[in-house]
């Protein structure tokens, strides 16, 4: 039988982004803490043009999956969620996650959205396998990969550096028999 909760948990749905998102993407993109714990790219905010573009490439759905985190009773943006970098013949994908404002933050929506991408990655997509990166000082993204079962595969030794010091960039992947185990017990 398909499942009726395809991209909607208890309290947020992946939805998709719109043009009306652009004032409060502008915002995360002006936070230089939001954006050094997302990219390693340099912190540099971006406008609303470069957001637009950045959103329209991220929903094309031929290699990339963005989506928007919303709570199921309201329009707000709570964060986004990617799956990109998705190679058909292998069955692969990266995924990466935001929650925008600092104080929606530990409440459970992340944890919440990463399931749903998970069952969009493999209930869905059909894909074998789905990894990440995160960076070594990024323990609350890093406590939340691990208790959802993700798996340290590697690790990019001082890949970065900030603020005088070099940091590792840490790889995980969970593939499809795996994430099986953990939701059908
Ligand atoms: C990382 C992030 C996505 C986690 O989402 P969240 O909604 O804050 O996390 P949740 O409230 O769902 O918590 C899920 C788990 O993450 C871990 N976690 C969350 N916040 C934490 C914190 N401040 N310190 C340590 N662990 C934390 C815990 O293991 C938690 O499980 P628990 O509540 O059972 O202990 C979010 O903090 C975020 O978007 N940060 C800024 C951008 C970012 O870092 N993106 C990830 C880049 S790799």
């Amino acid at each position: 039988m398909l499942q009726s909760n395809l991209l909607r948990g208890e309290r947020v749905g992946l939805t998709a982004v719109t043009p009306t998102d652009l004032p409060v993407l502008t915002k995360w993109w002006s936070d230089a803490d939001f954006l050094r714990l997302y990219d390693s790219v340099p912190a540099y905010p971006k406008t609303e043009a470069q957001l637009a573009k950045r959103i329209e490439e991220g929903q094309k759905g031929d290699t990339t999956f963005l989506f928007g985190i919303r709570p199921l009773s309201t329009n707000d943006l709570l964060g986004l969620l990617e799956l990109d970098g998705v190679m058909w013949s292998h069955g692969t994908s990266f995924v990466s996650i935001a929650i925008g404002e600092a104080e929606n933050r530990g409440k459970g929506y992340g944890r919440e959205a990463m399931q749903l991408a998970l069952e969009f990655a493999f209930r869905e997509l059909n894909l074998h396998r789905v990894c990440l990166t995160v960076f070594s000082y990024n323990l609350a993204a890093i406590n939340l990969y691990e208790s959802l079962g993700f798996i340290r595969e590697g690790i990019y030794r001082e890949h970065l550096q900030r603020d005088g010091q070099r940091h590792d960039m840490i790889l995980y992947g969970q593939l499809h028999d795996e994430w099986l185990q953990i939701v059908d017990g």
